[in-house]
């Protein structure tokens, strides 16, 4: 079945309890890159993943995000780039190492970057919450992964922070990469990981 896009002011479902909802945050896990194979997303179930990816909390509607996809061969091809600053950066590293760099992002048949700009003006929105806005479009792209029937991690890695990999990927002086999320299909099964003791984290107020 088709997801709707709403029309814009289209009245949209109001709060309900949704028990398959609740079941699947409650089970929610982000499926590790080693236990990824393809296939990945189709161009139908890319989109749709895009469109709810988008659809996050954003201060004032600057949309202060944007994706890079890789697909098919352009993974390859960004791997000799990853291959070549790594080797640059540690000339003395072994060929096993170099060729795990080289192929990063094979390890899932879709790699999605979310890039950070914020739209920086006196008295605007905080770059934080700007940034913050990136964080939940990550976090929507799992989600909407996961729900899709395939598995996602969230990566950041060394090559999320360099200056050269960045001008590489076309990135402005103003942007970040909040992450890259990696999807496919699971090989494995998600497995329950400790969580928060939430008596720690949580305390009322006053203290
Ligand atoms: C911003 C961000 C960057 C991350 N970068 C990495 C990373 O580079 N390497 C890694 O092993 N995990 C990284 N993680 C953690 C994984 O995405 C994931 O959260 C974790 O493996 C399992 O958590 P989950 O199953 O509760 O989602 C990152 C998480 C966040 C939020």
């Amino acid at each position: 079945m088709d997801i709707k896009t709403p029309k814009l002011d289209e009245v949209l479902e109001g709060a309900r309890r949704s028990e398959p909802v609740l079941n699947f945050l409650a089970q929610r896990r982000s499926l590790l890159v080693r236990d990824m194979k393809g296939p990945g997303p189709n161009e139908k179930q890319l989109q749709l993943i895009l469109r709810l990816a988008a659809r996050v909390p954003d201060h004032r509607k600057l949309f202060p995000w944007r994706f890079l996809i890789f697909q098919g061969d352009a993974r390859a091809q960004f791997g000799e780039h990853l291959a070549d600053k790594f080797k640059r950066d540690f000339p003395d590293a072994d060929h096993q190492r170099t060729e795990f760099e080289r192929n990063r992002f094979l390890r899932a048949p879709l790699v999605i970057g979310v890039i950070s700009g914020p739209v920086l003006c006196p008295r605007g929105t905080p770059k934080w919450e700007q940034e913050l806005s990136a964080g939940a479009v990550c976090q929507n792209m799992l989600l909407a992964a996961r729900a899709s029937g395939f598995g996602a991690q969230w990566l950041t890695e060394w090559y999320a922070y360099d200056a050269d990999i960045a001008e590489i990927l076309g990135l402005q002086s103003s942007e970040k990469i909040a992450g890259f999320v990696y999807i496919g299909t699971p090989t494995v099964p998600p497995r329950e990981r400790p969580r928060p003791d939430l008596a720690v984290k949580v305390k009322n107020w006053p203290l």
